[in-house]
């Protein structure tokens, strides 16, 4: 146990000797937690690796996983990446001062400890007064988020207090932190510049300077078996309270009535407001349902909030992805390890049948009851096109010669060997489907968490991939041969000859009526509006 040394630092003038203080202990070697605008951070000379160290015991953290590496002046990144590229120049200028991290190579000088044995290291500068001040006197400064390892990094100096005591040397007292969660990393090593975490800076922040940008995989999902971490600190249990955190997506109606039935939960952590739903649980809430800012600012916080006050098991809201709600979600869904429930009472629908049956204008009107329509032909399209991850895993099972010099899918290459016999076919499907499913179920997700009175699933192949498994009801669109042929023709402007084979390889009539639970025609003298009324009244009256 350390005797650890507790510094007033709200004041850059007035609390001037503390930070003195702080500046020489780290100076020396030795490791300080220290307020920065994002989270507080505990810090160490980042050139020296047996200082470093002791953060890493100090936090009981993995090894592996880098630091970031903070400064106070812009040249002080020469002595620590090898180069710094014209995209890092354009963000530091837009974001620094700021809740911005950028991956860079690392020059020697900067030990295995500080960048986690990597070739890359983690820069940022931080805009708070006292951490520019602290870093100003004594050098850059290696700071992981200043809590135990895999708790909710500390956002209130009380936070730091209570992990940090007995641990650091010092302890600074700089009040809350003004942005909440942490910064945002990118890394600007590899062809496009790769989202790994997001933070205050958002996604739309950095489109907006550098045009492309990705977005790392692992920002909302968990990584799948064998998957690298691009950033080490995504494979790690994070940001977990001692309470079994589950979302509970719905709008707060939906969400307190299966709460409220649940008697499982005794804790519930929703927004600002709407306390007065819930009896008798424990009661936490974290900001606003449309401000994100003001649920990032206090997301830490309430999940220590439920252990102090007892909490086992908390139901959350689940907060909107946009903007700053993306870094939100990212640590909301890491605190509870991806446990998710549905409370929605609006339905998931199916929409298929034959092509040329008239789902589109099917989809249309549904979308004018105010019901989203996911559009699987189009994720199709998107998950093969340049960049997206997805052909990686195409390439590994159908040959990277599939993908052409410029990353482009070579799209008859791949028909020709999937269509080669039912095995590569079936292969294919395989790949292909749980995708499609997957990103359908998280976009019909979202816009029921945005108030869609239905979420719809377009799918021509609904049954045969297997997407009404995940439907509450389904819509099948049917229509006569006959006029099937004219609208074929007519739409994608082929021979009779050609329309009918391609009508000759789908079901009949019966095969959509039999699996639907509403059949509907979208011809004359049949009118759209009577055709979906029973549908209507069911599931869109409420
Ligand atoms: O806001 C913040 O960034 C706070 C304050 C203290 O500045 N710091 C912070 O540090 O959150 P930490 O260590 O908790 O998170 C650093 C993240 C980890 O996910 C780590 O894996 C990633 O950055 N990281 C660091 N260096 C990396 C590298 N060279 N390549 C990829 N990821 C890296
Ligand atoms: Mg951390």
């Amino acid at each position: 146990m350390k005797n650890t040394l507790k510094l007033k630092t709200i004041d850059v003038n007035e609390d001037i000797e503390n930070i003195k203080t702080a500046a020489e202990i780290l100076r020396n070697g030795g490791i300080v937690a220290i307020p920065t605008e994002t989270v507080y951070g505990l810090a160490a000379d980042a050139f020296n690796g047996e200082a470093v160290k002791k953060i890493f015991e100090a936090k009981g953290r993995p090894q592996d996983n880098p630091l970031i590496v903070h400064i106070s002046d812009f040249s002080q990144i020469y002595s620590i990446a090898k180069n710094v590229p014209e995209s890092a120049k354009k963000l530091a200028e837009k974001f620094w001062p700021g809740p911005l991290t950028i991956i860079l190579p690392k020059k020697d000088e900067i030990p295995a400890e500080t960048s986690g044995g990597l070739d890359t290291v983690a820069i940022r500068m931080p805009s708070n007064k006292i951490a520019n001040k602290i870093i100003s006197l004594s050098c850059p400064l290696a700071a992981p988020s200043a809590n135990i390892s895999g708790f909710p990094s500390p956002t209130a100096f009380e936070h730091v207090e209570a992990d940090m005591t007995g641990r650091a040397d010092a302890v600074c007292d700089g009040g809350d932190c003004e942005v909440g969660v942490e910064s945002t990393v990118i890394t600007l090593v590899g062809e496009v510049p790769t989202l790994l975490r997001p933070g205050g800076v958002t996604l739309e922040d950095l489109q907006s300077v550098l045009g492309d940008v990705r977005v790392s995989d692992a920002v909302l999902n968990p990584l799948k078996n064998g998957e690298t971490a691009a950033s080490p600190g995504m494979k790690y249990k994070h940001y977990s309270p001692k309470a079994e955190i589950t979302v509970v997506r719905g709008n707060i109606g939906e969400f307190a009535q299966f709460v409220n039935n649940t008697s499982d939960f005794d804790g519930v952590m929703c927004f600002n407001g709407e306390e007065k739903y819930f009896g008798n649980k424990i009661i936490v809430t974290f900001g606003s349902e449309n401000d994100s800012f003001s649920q990032a600012r206090r997301l830490f916080d309430a999940l220590r909030e439920l252990d102090e006050r007892g909490a086992k098991k908390a139901a959350v809201r689940s907060p909107s992805k946009d903007g700053v709600g993306l870094a939100v979600c990212n640590r909301l869904y890491r605190s509870a390890a991806f446990r998710f429930v549905n409370a929605f009472k609006r339905p998931i629908v199916g929409l298929t049948g034959q092509t040329g049956a008239g789902k589109g204008y099917v989809g249309e009107y549904l979308k004018k009851l105010g019901c989203y329509v996911c559009d699987t032909d189009k994720i199709a399209r998107q998950i093969t096109e340049k960049n997206s991850p997805f052909l990686g895993i195409l390439a590994e099972n159908f040959g990277q010669d599939i993908i052409d010099e410029n990353g482009e899918l070579k799209r008859n290459l791949l028909a020709e060997r999937a269509f080669k016999n039912k095995d590569e076919q079936l292969k294919l499907n395989s790949l292909m489907h749980p995708e499609i499913i997957g990103i359908s179920l998280e976009r019909c997700y979202d816009a029921l968490g945005n108030g869609a009175s239905a979420a719809v699933i377009d799918a021509p192949l609904l049954f045969e991939c297997g997407a009404d498994k995940y439907c509450d009801t389904v819509i099948s669109v049917t229509a006569p041969e006959k006029i099937r042929l004219e609208r074929i023709m007519k739409r994608d402007s082929i021979t009779q000859e050609q329309a009918k084979r391609r009508m000759s390889v789908q079901h009949d009539d019966e095969f959509y009526t039999e699996k639907s639970e509403f059949t509907v025609r979208s011809y004359g003298p049949y009118d759209i509006k009577q055709e979906l009324k029973t549908f209507k009244d069911k599931y869109l009256n409420n």
